[in-house]
């Protein structure tokens, strides 16, 4: 993995500037290491790649064998760091159309308790009807309404479906290890439960179970993925240093909004769990860069005209995949009667880095900087080494702003009004 700065003009540091964000950032990292910092008591994701243990990793395969062995559809029931995780890697490896194989080896994940929508969740009990499946809930605190709402209604389907002793075999809780409604619930009913370790946040969590029994289920190799994490931990972190101190001088000269430019559709839900994770992280205080996300060449034909000369409100982080694990020919034509055979000697993805290096040069010619951070394949190894990455750099980047990247204190107030307007006791 490889980490590249490209200033505009415009946006090129002095020495000492880059200095002074080096001697942080450094700092952030030994706080980090050595648990002083705040929010010091959600710092287990720091050494989870190296903590995880064989015999751990083993349970989760076996429990992801079995429920593959009898299940079409899987579901995971969770909202924000306790689905985005799994999905995010999931959706980066699968088969960009996986509903509609015929050949399908692996169940297809399906995902809920991320949404009230009443039309979502009826399409979903829908299809529910006539699939095998099985049904994974994954709740830290165990009373997230949405999930929570989910769990009783897809708990009450699977029990009509298939009595409630097979209906349990069925359902596995990943939850706190001692407290919560939903560990009360897993231990009366005899439910398959994984534990998410006290000391790990939410949306710092897909390298537990959390992340990697969907992972798993879905077909990938869970310890290729942590592999790749531990990695970075004990190879590459000067990597993550250095994202952290380009995007923190880039927010230090009046940049507000991260753009995580992906040049893949299967990235689509990396970039959205990029986002949760900044953005519980650092947004709060009246601080934080805006995380947001585009999707190329797809969104170079919507929001590629704000970047180009919209307000100059924004940089670019490129998540950069070299190659593709596969590959179409575009076919030479005699006649060439669409004029494409220029284009004939090139594979699809040598045209997609063209069109990625090209936005490049026009993105810094509009004051755009970009910082690169470049993959040679999509594969489980890789999306380790990411995920590590950037939760590194979150964790350093929270500590250069000084606000606790470890809570999610404003999350609280929207519970709160909605809690008073159903009128819960
Ligand atoms: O990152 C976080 O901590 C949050 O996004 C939580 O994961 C999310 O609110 C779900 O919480 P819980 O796992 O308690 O249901």
């Amino acid at each position: 993995m490889k980490f590249e700065v490209k200033y505009s003009n415009a946006d090129i540091p002095s020495n000492s500037d880059i200095n002074i964000l080096r001697q942080k950032a450094e700092s952030s990292l030994q706080l980090l290491k050595n648990k002083q910092g705040k929010g010091n008591d959600f710092l287990g994701w720091v050494e989870l790649p190296s903590n995880i243990k064989q015999e751990e990793l083993q349970d989760i395969i076996s429990c992801a064998e079995y429920i593959r062995q009898k299940s079409e559809v899987f579901v995971v029931a969770g909202i924000g760091g306790s689905y985005l995780g799994a999905r995010a890697v999931i959706e980066s490896l699968k088969h960009n159309f996986d509903c509609l194989k015929n050949d399908k080896q692996s169940p297809i994940v399906l995902y809920a308790g991320n949404t009230l929508s009443e039309d979502y969740l009826a399409d979903l009990l829908d299809i529910l009807d006539k699939k095998d499946y099985s049904l994974c809930v994954i709740s830290k605190s165990g009373t997230t309404t949405e999930t929570a709402i989910t769990f009783r209604i897809l708990r009450q389907h699977l029990e009509k479906k298939y009595g409630h002793n097979e209906a349990s075999s069925r359902i596995v809780a990943i939850t706190d290890e001692k407290k919560g409604i939903l560990k009360e619930i897993a231990n009366k009913e005899g439910y398959k439960t994984f534990v998410i370790p006290d000391n790990v946040g939410g949306r710092y969590s897909v390298l537990t179970p959390v992340g990697l029994l969907p992972i798993a289920v879905a077909g990938f190799d869970i310890r290729e993925l942590v592999k790749g994490a531990l990695q970075i931990q004990q190879n590459q972190p000067n990597i993550a240093i250095d994202y952290a101190i380009a995007r923190n001088h880039l927010y230090d000269i009046g940049k507000k909004i991260e753009l995580l430019v992906t040049y893949q559709p299967n990235l689509t839900f990396f970039a959205e769990w990029f986002k949760q994770l900044y953005g519980e992280s650092e947004g709060k205080e009246n601080k934080g860069l805006f995380p947001a996300s585009v999707c190329n060449t797809t969104d170079l034909h919507s929001m590629g005209q704000y970047i180009q000369q919209g307000e100059r409100l924004m940089f670019e982080t490129i998540l950069h995949v070299e190659n593709a694990n596969k590959r179409i020919e575009i076919p030479y034509l005699q006649n060439d009667d669409d004029k494409l055979n220029y284009l004939s000697k090139f594979s699809l993805s040598e045209i997609n880095h063209k069109a990625e290096l090209g936005t490049q040069q026009a993105h810094l010619e509009g004051n755009v900087s970009q910082l690169v951070i470049s993959i040679d394949y999509l594969n489980e190894s890789n999306i380790g080494k990411l995920i590590y990455f950037f939760e590194l750099a979150c964790g350093i980047s929270g500590y250069m702003l000084d606000v606790n990247p470890f809570d999610q204190p404003g999350v609280e107030f929207y519970k709160r009004n909605m809690f008073a307007l159903l009128g819960k006791k």
